[in-house]
């Protein structure tokens, strides 16, 4: 199978006066085509980091990234941004919803800005997502009339409007409850199996189980693969 990101050795130190803090250490991993991966590991292990680092959003100190066979960090600045818009979308811990724009048309923006693309065929997108995530009836709110598994919703919605062949998720139901947090994940993976993409989940959520083809534990920036292709229980279940 195709490999969709190749990770090697990377590392990632941030500097604070004199101390260095090694947020990531070595590491080295595969993602096949279409495969989810699940990433825990506690607060400050460095899965951000990792994450914004997998997306292009953040140079590692060492090592390379291959995304679908580019070296990510080996490209300019504006081919490595064509890849991060056309072909990874990011859902970000805290939504980063625009509060002046309705549903719509948060979810609409980063195709009207990512692409020569039709406005029509965006909003159409948009709002097909937007129904996969059972939110037909909110469009026109805005992100303060939602609730906070609504919001996230609308975040994964706005994550796949340029068709992504990954989506790579910060903490995807942080704050939530138990229940709104199954609803996110169950949006997730309808999504998931609908437009056959890769997911990556970094989380310190320990409820998190599902149907993970790849999971990893991070702690003090070393990661290591807890299990492979196993879909234990848990208090709730990524619903399919
Ligand atoms: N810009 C920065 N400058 C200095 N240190 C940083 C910076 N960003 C992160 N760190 C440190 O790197 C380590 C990893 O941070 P990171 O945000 O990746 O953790 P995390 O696993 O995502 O934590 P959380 O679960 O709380 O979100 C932490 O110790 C953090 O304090
Ligand atoms: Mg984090």
């Amino acid at each position: 199978m195709n490999k969709m990101i190749k990770a090697v050795n990377i590392s990632k130190a941030y500097y604070q006066g004199r101390t260095r803090i090694n947020a990531v250490r070595k590491a080295s991993f595969e993602i096949a085509e279409g495969e989810a991966m699940l990433i825990t590991g506690p607060s400050g292990a460095g899965k951000s980091t990792l994450l914004h680092i997998l997306g292009g959003l953040d140079k590692p100190t060492e090592g390379k990234i291959f995304f679908d066979g580019f070296d990510l960090y080996k490209l300019g600045d504006g081919a490595r941004s064509a890849i991060r818009n056309e072909k990874i979308g990011f859902i970000f811990q805290f939504y980063h919803l625009l509060p002046e724009f309705n549903v719509l048309e948060n979810v609409m923006l980063p195709g009207i800005i990512g692409r020569a693309r039709k406005a029509k065929t965006i909003k159409h997108r948009a709002e097909l997502l937007l129904e996969m995530a059972g939110l037909s009836r909110r469009l026109q709110h805005r992100p303060s009339e939602l609730s906070g598994g609504e919001c996230q919703r609308v975040a994964i919605a706005r994550g796949l409007i340029n068709n992504p062949r990954i989506l790579l998720c910060d903490e995807p139901t942080g704050n939530l409850d138990s229940a709104k947090a199954g609803e996110v994940m169950s949006t997730l993976w309808r999504i998931k199996e609908k437009e056959k993409m890769n997911i990556i989940i970094v989380t310190h959520d320990e409820r998190m189980e599902g149907d993970f083809d790849r999971a990893f534990r991070i702690v003090d920036g070393l990661m290591e693969e807890s299990r492979n292709g196993a879909n234990s229980l848990s208090e709730w279940q990524v619903c399919k």
